[in-house]
C-alpha cells in the first residue's frame, strides 16, 4: 500500500498550514499510522518543531530537488520528534535557492518532488507536504506530487478572491502534471464563532467550498493560544492535560475523514 500524499496549501501566509501540519501529524502517529512530514516552505518553520537534530546544514529538500546535488529524498530523510514520524527537512536558505534553480530548469521540473517520492511511498501510511505561501515552482511540485489538497484557511483572512486563484492553479497542475489530483477538503483554522465575522466568513468558505462539491471539515479549529504553544514546546496536545480533549479529538477527526477518502 502506497501512502496518501496529501499538501496542505494556501499561498497567504499566516493561516495555519504549519500548524495543522504539526497537529494533524501528532493526530496520525497517535492513530499508528507511518507518517513523513515535508518541509516546502523555504522558511523552514515545521523542521524546526518537528525535525529531531537537525543543524543549518542538514541535508533536505532543496538538495533532492536540486540538479547540483546527486541527493535522492530517501538520502535527506531525518527521524521526527515522534516515534513513527520521519521529516524531509528545510534548513537555512537552500529551499529558496533550489526554488530559483527550477524557475531556470527545463521539461520536467514539475514533477521533481513527485518522481522522488516514488522511491519512499511504499515506506509510509501518509505524507503531509508543508506547503510555501506561493503558487510558485515549489508549490507546484507539492500538487503535482500529492493525491489531494487540504486548503486551509481562516475565516478572518478569508479571500474568495484568493481561493480562486489557488482553484485556478490547482486546475493548472490537473490539466498539465496530475491529472488525479483531488481537493480533499477545506481545513478552517482560528475560527471565532462567537464574533459575528467568524459566522459571515464561515458562510462565505461553505458557499465556496460547495460550488466545487468539496467538503469543509467539521468542527472547524478554534483560535486557542494552546494550539500555538503545543507545537512552540514541540508537544502534542494529548501531552497537555485534559483541557485539550475536545482540540485532540478535532485532530483525530480529521484524520480519520482525510484517510477514509483515499480508500
Ligand atoms: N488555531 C489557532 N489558534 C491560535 N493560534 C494559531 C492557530 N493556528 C495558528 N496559530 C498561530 O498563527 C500563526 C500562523 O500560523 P502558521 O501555522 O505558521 O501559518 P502558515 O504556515 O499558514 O504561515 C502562528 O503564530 C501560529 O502559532
Ligand atoms: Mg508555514
Amino acid at each position: 500500500m502506497n501512502a496518501r500524499v496529501l499538501a496542505l496549501c494556501n499561498q497567504k501566509g499566516g493561516v495555519g498550514k504549519t500548524t495543522s501540519t504539526f497537529h494533524l501529524a501528532r493526530a496520525a502517529v497517535l492513530e499508528g499510522l507511518r507518517v513523513l512530514v515535508i518541509d516546502a516552505d523555504p522558511q523552514g518553520n515545521i523542521t524546526t518543531v518537528l525535525g529531531d537534530g537537525i543543524s543549518e546544514d542538514t541535508a533536505g529538500l532543496a538538495d533532492a530537488l536540486s540538479d547540483r546535488s546527486a541527493a535522492t529524498l530517501a538520502q535527506v530523510i531525518v527521524p521526527g520528534i515522534w516515534d513513527g514520524l520521519s521529516v524531509v527537512p528545510t534548513t537555512g536558505e537552500t529551499l529558496g535557492v533550489a526554488r530559483d534553480e527550477l524557475v531556470l530548469s527545463g521539461a520536467g521540473r514539475e514533477s521533481r518532488l513527485r518522481r522522488e517520492l516514488e522511491n519512499v511511498r511504499a515506506e509510509y501510511d501518509l505524507i503531509l507536504i508543508d506547503c510555501a505561501p506561493s503558487l510558485d515552482q515549489l508549490t507546484i511540485n507539492s500538487l503535482t506530487a500529492a493525491d489531494a489538497v487540504v486548503i486551509i484557511t481562516q475565516s478572518k483572512l478569508f479571500s474568495a478572491n484568493g481561493i480562486a486563484k489557488l482553484l485556478g492553479t490547482i486546475d493548472l497542475v490537473r490539466e498539465h502534471y496530475n491529472p488525479a489530483l483531488e481537493i480533499a477538503a477545506f481545513l478552517v483554522n482560528q475560527h471565532e464563532a462567537r464574533t459575528i465575522g467568524g459566522a459571515h466568513w464561515a458562510d462565505q468558505i461553505s458557499a465556496a467550498a460547495e460550488q466545487r462539491s468539496v467538503t469543509v471539515l467539521a468542527p472547524p479549529v478554534p483560535k486557542r493560544i494552546v494550539i500555538s504553544d503545543a507545537m512552540e514546546s514541540t508537544q502534542g496536545l494529548d501531552e497537555w492535560g485534559s483541557e485539550t480533549r475536545e482540540l485532540v479529538e478535532i485532530y483525530e477527526g480529521y484524520i480519520r475523514a482525510l484517510m477514509e477518502k483515499g480508500k
